[in-house]
Order: structure tokens, then C-alpha cells, then sequence
């Protein structure tokens, strides 16, 4: 291990982050009601500009009277080059309470982007005396976000998450694409010929470098990778398959742009039982390997690590706070 310690940010359940738009109100009491981890009420991309008043105002009533239980409560505000990013910043703030648990960043291409929103966080949270303190996600969606993802990752100690957005990320790199965060028939490797002379297509992951590269950033800085959005959601055999990916590559979760998509998530980003159970024999070993003062222990046969160790105390508390119901 490095001299450098990667500190972790305290876990928070993120299997599920459910989408609801601004304008729509009638559906946050169902969102409060339903599944997901946690929920992003957006005043960004699925508000029109005329409607940003009125998402904004919609957003603050339902903070000070909706019952959204213990998940983990987001807003999506304005790009910092709109007309409405500060005054969602500085309204939410001002008016909504405590009960928001964090800021969404979209489009965020520098480091300064998130210093200028801690700044105004910070003189918002002094000036109101708020005692939880705001935390802050990013959504990595242009190349030069993903070119700056690791200073972004470090640029405040309120950074908890950072998202891969391909829709906005296909735009900004010149990418052809067919379905938001979906494969693309032309993004494939032909195997030569077989004996026989056939040859096979194989689709490939167009998504795997930036979400890698995202992942990479998040974890370096000790906070969470999160995947983004998959627009088809009448395709759950698609959604699937791209969370799955996502989960081996190191992501907590994955945006779910209708509710049909939140149970998916929940369950693709569940820690397998056997891996649990794999968790608690490792901690149990450790524990007794302590107790007899053994230096190094072996599990079957195995020695163990620190590095497993510390992923076994990850899996076992995730699990607690699933079984618990926190987020
Ligand atoms: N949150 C909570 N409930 C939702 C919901 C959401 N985001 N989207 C739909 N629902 C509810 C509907 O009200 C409906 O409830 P009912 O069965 O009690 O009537 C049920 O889920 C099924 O909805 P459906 O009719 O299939 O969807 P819709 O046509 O009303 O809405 C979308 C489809 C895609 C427009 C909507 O899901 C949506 O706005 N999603 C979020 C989009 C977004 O924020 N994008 C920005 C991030 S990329
Ligand atoms: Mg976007």
C-alpha cells in the first residue's frame, strides 16, 4: 500500500437512484413510497426553462413536507453557465430545511466548477446555521470532465459521488450512439476465420474507457463510482446487463430514469449472499487469527490481506444497512 491513504467516504446506500422530474409533484409521494436507495429531484434536464421557477418551488415544498423516509435525498441543479444554477443553489438552501442530504452537479468540466458551489454552500449553510452538512455528487458527462476527473473527484471534502452520464457524454465527444448508455451495433470486433472460414461479431462495451476512467477517479479520492442512465427502460433484459457490467467494474449503483428500473438496480447491486457469507468467514478469521495473535491468517488455504479484509468490512456493513433498511 501506498504511504498515501485513501480515505473512504461513509457508505450510503446507492443501489437505486431514482429520477423524478421537477414539474412532475404528484409523483414524489410515490417516489418517498417506493424501493429506490435514493432519489434525485431534478431542476436540470427534464425541466423546460420556462419551468424552473416552478420545479424549484415544487422541490422546496416537498422537502419541508414529504416523509422520504431514511433515503438519500438529492437535488439536480442548473449547469454552472445557465441563468438558474445559483439561484437553485442559494433557494433550495435558504428555504428547503435539513432535510436534503445532497447537491447534484451536472456538466461539471473543472475542478473550480465544484469549488464555486462548495463556496456558496458554505455561506449558505453559515449564514442559516444548518448543522447537517451538504454534500456534493458530480456528474461526469463531457470529455473534459472525464479529462479533469480526478482533480474534480478531490475538489471539496463535501464530493460523495461521481455519475457517468453517456447521453451528454456521447454529444460532447462526437460519439455515435443509438440507446443512452446502451451498446452500438457498429462498435464490435470481427474474429478472423475459423478453419472453416466463419467469423463472428462480437459486441463490445463503447462505455467501458470513460466508466472505467470515472471509477478510477471516484475511488482514488475515496468516494463512490455511480453509473448513469439506460434509456430504454422498457428493455430490463438491456438495463441488466449494463448494470451487471457496471457492478464488476467497481460502481455502487445506477440511475433508474423510471421506476421499473429501481428493483433491477436493487438487486444487481446487492452483494451476492455467497459473498456475504465469504465477508462474515474472512472477519471471523481475522478476528480469531487476532485473538491467538497470529501476524498472518490463512483461510482455506489462502492467506489473507489487508486489501480483502477491508472489501469484507465494506460487503458485511452494506448488507447490515440493506437488512436495516438505511440509507
Ligand atoms: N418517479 C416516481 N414515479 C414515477 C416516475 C418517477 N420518475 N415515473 C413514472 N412514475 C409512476 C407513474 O406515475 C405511474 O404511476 P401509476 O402506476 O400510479 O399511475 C407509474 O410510475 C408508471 O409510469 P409510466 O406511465 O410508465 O411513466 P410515465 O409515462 O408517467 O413517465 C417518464 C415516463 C420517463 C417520463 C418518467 O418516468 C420520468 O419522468 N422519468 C424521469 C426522467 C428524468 O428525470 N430524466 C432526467 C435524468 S436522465
Ligand atoms: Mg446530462
Amino acid at each position: 500500500m501506498s504511504f498515501t491513504i485513501v480515505e473512504r467516504a461513509p457508505l450510503r446506500l446507492t443501489r437505486s437512484l431514482l429520477f423524478v422530474p421537477g414539474v412532475r409533484p404528484q409523483l414524489f409521494e410515490k417516489a418517498a413510497q417506493g424501493p429506490a436507495d435514493a432519489l434525485c429531484l431534478d431542476i436540470e434536464d427534464s425541466v423546460a426553462p420556462a419551468d424552473k421557477p416552478q420545479a424549484r418551488a415544487n422541490i422546496i415544498q416537498a422537502l419541508k413536507t414529504v416523509d422520504f423516509g431514511a433515503k438519500s435525498l438529492s437535488v439536480r441543479i442548473n449547469g454552472l453557465d445557465t441563468p438558474w444554477a445559483y439561484r437553485d443553489v442559494v433557494d433550495i438552501m435558504e428555504q428547503a430545511g435539513e432535510r436534503l442530504d445532497l447537491i447534484m452537479i451536472p456538466k461539471v468540466g473543472v475542478a473550480a466548477d465544484v469549488y464555486a458551489i462548495d463556496m456558496l454552500v458554505s455561506q449558505i449553510e453559515m449564514a442559516t446555521g444548518r448543522k447537517k452538512k451538504l454534500k456534493l455528487e458530480v456528474i461526469i458527462e463531457s470529455v473534459l470532465g472525464l479529462q479533469n476527473a480526478d482533480a474534480i473527484a478531490g475538489a471539496s471534502k463535501r464530493m460523495d459521488a461521481l455519475h457517468f452520464g453517456a447521453a451528454d457524454f456521447a454529444a460532447s465527444a462526437g460519439m455515435r450512439t443509438t440507446n443512452i448508455g446502451g451498446p452500438n451495433p457498429d462498435y464490435v470486433v470481427l474474429t478472423d476465420k475459423t478453419a472453416s472460414g466463419q467469423r463472428d461479431t462480437h459486441w463490445s462495451d463503447m462505455w467501458h474507457y470513460a466508466t472505467a476512467r470515472m471509477v478510477a477517479a471516484a475511488r482514488a479520492a475515496g468516494i463512490r463510482p455511480v453509473d448513469g442512465p439506460f434509456g430504454d427502460y422498457s428493455d430490463a433484459e438491456g438495463y441488466n446487463a449494463q448494470a451487471r457490467r457496471s457492478a464488476v467494474m467497481g460502481c455502487e449503483g445506477k440511475w433508474a430514469i423510471h421506476p421499473s428500473q429501481v428493483a433491477l438496480a436493487n438487486s444487481i447491486f446487492t452483494p451476492p449472499a455467497e459473498e456475504v457469507a465469504r465477508a462474515r468467514e474472512i472477519l471471523a478469521a481475522m478476528a480469531e487469527g487476532q485473538a491467538a495473535g497470529m501476524g498472518a491468517v490463512a483461510l482455506h488455504g489462502r492467506l489473507i490481506d489487508l486489501a480483502s479484509i477491508r472489501q469484507a468490512e465494506v460487503i458485511v456493513r452494506m448488507d447490515e444497512m440493506i437488512k436495516a433498511g438505511k440509507a
